[in-house]
């Protein structure tokens, strides 16, 4: 894994989407596997002021998101597919029907797990993933202990996530319990990964990935076994290291 450290948030954003626009030149076809949370946001932001200023064009790349909650309909505010449309699709020219999310409404959702994998192989895999990591080190929505041999599945998500994210619902309460995640086999089938830590309450979850061991229950220390992972961290992130 290849650290890069970043004296804020605003250039951690910058350098990322910088090398997210490069592949984008280098390959227009590109297959985008994309995150939600608070960490991208910021990426995202880069990306649409480039499109803007330089006109690059996503006419023809195809995105992939990680995960998306469980029973929350796509129109709604929470949902991810709302996310990505309000901090990204609406303000680029992809064209819709290329953004690709799980969906968490399906009425089966074991064979919504299935279709979503095998979409994305048929689309012949992911080649640039951006990730974030949760405080206690998951990925997508791989929470601790989820196998590494993992595909696309329904996960329960643990207390400190929903916590974690009931800062976007009114309150605790609303948090979906579950939620459907490319698995841990699947995000590590990528062939490039770009991991983005951001913020002291990431620190221990970077100190523990950069000098733990490999281990289901920190699911993102699988990232040490990948070809071609580059992790942007800000100051407050690598406090700890
Ligand atoms: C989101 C996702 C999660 C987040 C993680 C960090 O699609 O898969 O793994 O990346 O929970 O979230 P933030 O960036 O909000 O701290």
């Amino acid at each position: 894994m290849k650290l890069i450290e970043t004296n804020s948030y605003e250039e951690l954003s910058q350098q990322a989407a910088w090398k997210i626009i490069s592949l984008i030149k280098d390959n227009p076809k590109l297959n985008l596997g994309l995150a939600t949370g608070s960490t991208p946001t910021g990426v995202y932001k880069k990306l649409i002021e480039d499109h803007q200023e330089n006109k690059t064009t996503y006419k023809e790349i195809n995105t992939f998101n990680l995960d998306e909650y469980i029973g929350i309909p796509k129109k709604d505010p929470n949902s991810y597919h709302y996310f990505m449309c309000e901090n990204l699709f609406d303000h680029i020219d992809i064209p819709l029907e290329q953004t690709h999310i799980p969906d968490g409404t399906a009425k089966d959702l074991e064979e919504e797990s299935k279709r979503y994998e095998s979409f994305i192989q048929e689309h012949g895999g992911i080649d640039l993933q951006i990730l974030g990591i949760g405080q206690n080190g998951h990925i997508g929505f791989n929470e601790p202990g989820t196998s590494f041999y993992s595909r696309t599945h329904i996960i329960n998500l643990a207390e400190s996530t929903r916590k974690a994210n009931s800062r976007f619902f009114e309150s605790l309460e609303d948090v979906p319990s579950q939620a459907i995640t490319m698995g841990i086999a699947s995000i590590m089938e990528s062939k490039e990964i770009l991991l983005l830590v951001s913020g002291t309450s990431k620190a221990e979850a970077l100190a523990r990935l950069i000098n733990g061991d490999v281990n289901e229950q920190f699911p993102a220390s699988i990232l040490k076994n990948h070809q071609n992972v580059t992790i942007f961290a800000d100051k407050d992130a690598i406090a700890l290291l």
